[in-house]
């Protein structure tokens, strides 16, 4: 049987005509002899109708929920109807009916609001993709992705594919290894990303490149972060930092048009780092709204209160109309705050025109009236080293903004945050990291060899609504210049030349200036569905425990694989 519609598309226009649709059996109810049947497929559900006397009958009884079917019918009024749906006015009276597939009882209702537990959603998944509201995550990813292919293509960039199995590249996470059975004791690596490809096919003289890649990172998970993700990997030859910025905007303002028809408006507003981590405590600061961070250092320097005395900086910001805030709520920022490093919370509020709060004992009227409080407002102060306190009210800021609804998911705020620093100091460990990567170009060499602490990066990182989109920077392309970021970050000529040896040589023969950006397309989808949940989005995502719930992965394997693999299991 041939189908001639979906079941979003029939209503009153189409009364009278013969008809065939498929789908699953959303539900099916018989009431007083008539069986009505919600037919669904991937756009909608249309209600069907068998009378006693239909020879489809007998089959009709039988249907229950997730059963799959083809019937026959022709579009009658309905006599109730059901302004809510597209086909609601109108039903088919099936004069045929086949069932396709029967099916068991499902664990999980296939409806939107399943009250699944996560586990049995992703055991089960392909049943809780059957759920529109999951179709929905997967189908705007598809619009997204070719939303943001066709700007690309239609830039010139071309696609190109990079292999899965290469050489640790350093991005800064834990690489997955894959033995080898032919080299015994020597492994593959799946790519963190497609860095040093896409580097290299700039010295192939690709000159515009990109790629929707998959890349892996054996990495603690978080609601944006999974061990497998998809990068919209873009890398060209012979630009500056505005023409790959230029690229992304483009892009973006395309997408959003495109997906969701709003309006973007670029360029994007720029902020360096030192300033978003100063004002914002975060390096991904969400521009939905101000809560700004302020200095009060000065301020209590003039104040003798102990809590502060060894204490460099006293930093903290204003909730306006904050001080309705009840002490188990403060105490629950409090812990907050100390889960980010902050050595302690303390609140100030002003209402009724009278202060309070946990240093009253410690404050004039004249000192509370030096802090700028309107009434009603709560000042949260946090003491502390300049970065922990930060960190801190970063974090205590995100809290305020979902505690008094602050965002609007529908706001789009973009931001480029530029002006980085090169390299990351490892206390511990005394040795310099990359922040990006070791690829990244420093704004000025002559510090990096000299003063390596100061040396800045030709890096920018796109955020939006508080998330990191996206990252990338100008690339080193001189020989010189790579192996001098190579040794300041602690790798000897030996490490270099094992590690890097085939990259350092290409930089050799005639290499482009060239730099790109990669593009983290599963919180990109996050954001413009709504969700703060990467799994959403992902067909087949990991658990928090980095586990497939539904085929069992990871798990052991055979002993002869293992062998094959030149493998042993330590401790058995
Ligand atoms: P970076 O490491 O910043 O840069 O990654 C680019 C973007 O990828 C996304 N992302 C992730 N998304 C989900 N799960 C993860 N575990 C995860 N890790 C990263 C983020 C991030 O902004 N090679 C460079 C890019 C370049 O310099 O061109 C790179 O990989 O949105």
């Amino acid at each position: 049987m041939k189908y001639t519609h979906y079941n979003h598309e029939l209503n009153i226009k189409h009364l009278g005509q013969e008809v065939y649709l498929k789908g699953w059996v959303q539900k099916s109810r018989n009431l007083g002899g008539l069986i009505f049947v919600d037919l669904r497929d991937r756009f909608g559900i249309t209600q069907l109708m068998v009378k006693p006397e239909n020879t489809s009958y007998e089959k009709a009884l039988k249907l229950r929920s997730e059963f799959v079917i083809e019937v026959k019918g022709v579009v009658i009024e309905r006599e109730s109807k059901n302004l809510g749906i597209p086909t609601g006015e109108i039903e088919i009276e099936v004069s045929d009916l086949e069932i396709l597939s029967a099916a068991e009882t499902p664990p999980m209702a296939v409806t939107n609001e399943s009250d699944a537990l996560e586990e049995t959603r992703l055991k089960y998944r392909y049943l809780d993709l059957r759920r529109p509201v999951m179709q929905n995550f997967l189908i705007q990813r598809h619009k997204i992705t070719q939303a943001i292919r066709s700007v690309l293509v239609k830039e010139g960039f071309y696609e190109l594919e990079t292999p899965i199995l290469g050489k640790s590249t350093p991005e800064g996470a834990r690489d997955f290894l894959v033995p080898s059975r032919l080299y015994a004791g020597h492994f593959y690596a799946l790519p963190q990303s497609p860095q040093i490809y896409k580097q290299l096919f700039m010295v192939a003289g690709f000159e515009k490149y990109f790629q929707i890649a998959r890349c892996f990172r054996d990495e603690d998970l978080r609601s944006d972060r999974q061990l497998e993700f998809t990068q919209v990997d873009i890398e060209a030859s012979f630009i500056d930092e505005e023409d790959i910025q230029r690229v992304i905007e483009n892009i973006m303002v395309h997408t959003f048009k495109e997906v969701l028809d709003v309006d973007v408006k670029a360029p994007f507003e720029k902020m360096s780092f030192r300033h978003a981590m100063d004002f914002y405590g975060t390096d991904k600061p969400d521009m939905r709204y101000d809560l700004l961070i302020k200095d009060f250092s000065d301020l209590f320097n003039q104040i003798d209160i102990p809590l502060f005395n060894d204490k460099k900086y006293i930093k903290g910001l204003i909730m306006p109309n904050g001080a309705g805030l009840t002490r188990k709520q403060i105490d629950k920022l409090a812990d907050l705050v100390k889960k980010n490093h902050g050595d302690a919370l303390v609140f100030i509020k002003k209402q009724n025109n009278e202060y309070s709060g946990s240093i009253n004992k410690f404050m004039s009227q004249k000192d509370y009236e030096l802090l700028g409080l309107n009434n009603e407002d709560i000042l949260f102060l946090v003491p502390g080293q300049d970065d922990n306190c930060l960190n801190a009210l970063g974090a205590l800021r995100v809290e305020l903004a979902v505690l008094f609804e602050l965002t609007n998911p529908n706001d789009y705020k973009f931001v480029w945050i530029t002006d980085w620093p090169l390299l990351e100091y490892d206390e511990d460990e005394k040795r310099y990291y990359a922040k990006h990567h070791p690829f990244t170009q420093p704004k000025d060499v002559d510090v990096l060899l000299n003063n390596p602490k100061e040396a800045m990066a030709k890096a920018y990182d796109i955020v939006l609504n508080g998330y990191e989109i996206g990252g990338g920077s100008l690339r080193i392309y001189s020989q010189d210049v790579q192996q001098l970021m190579f040794k300041t970050l602690g790798l000897t000529d030996e490490d270099v030349k094992h590690r890097f040896g085939f990259f350092v040589d290409a930089l050799k023969y005639g290499t482009p200036p060239h730099g790109g950006l990669a593009l983290g397309l599963d919180r990109i989808v996050m954001l413009m569905t709504h969700t703060s949940n990467i799994k959403d989005v992902v067909a087949f995502p990991k658990t928090q425990s980095a586990k497939d719930q539904m085929m069992q992965a990871p798990s052991d394997v055979d002993e002869v694989q293992l062998e094959e693999l030149h493998l042993k299991i330590r401790g058995e």
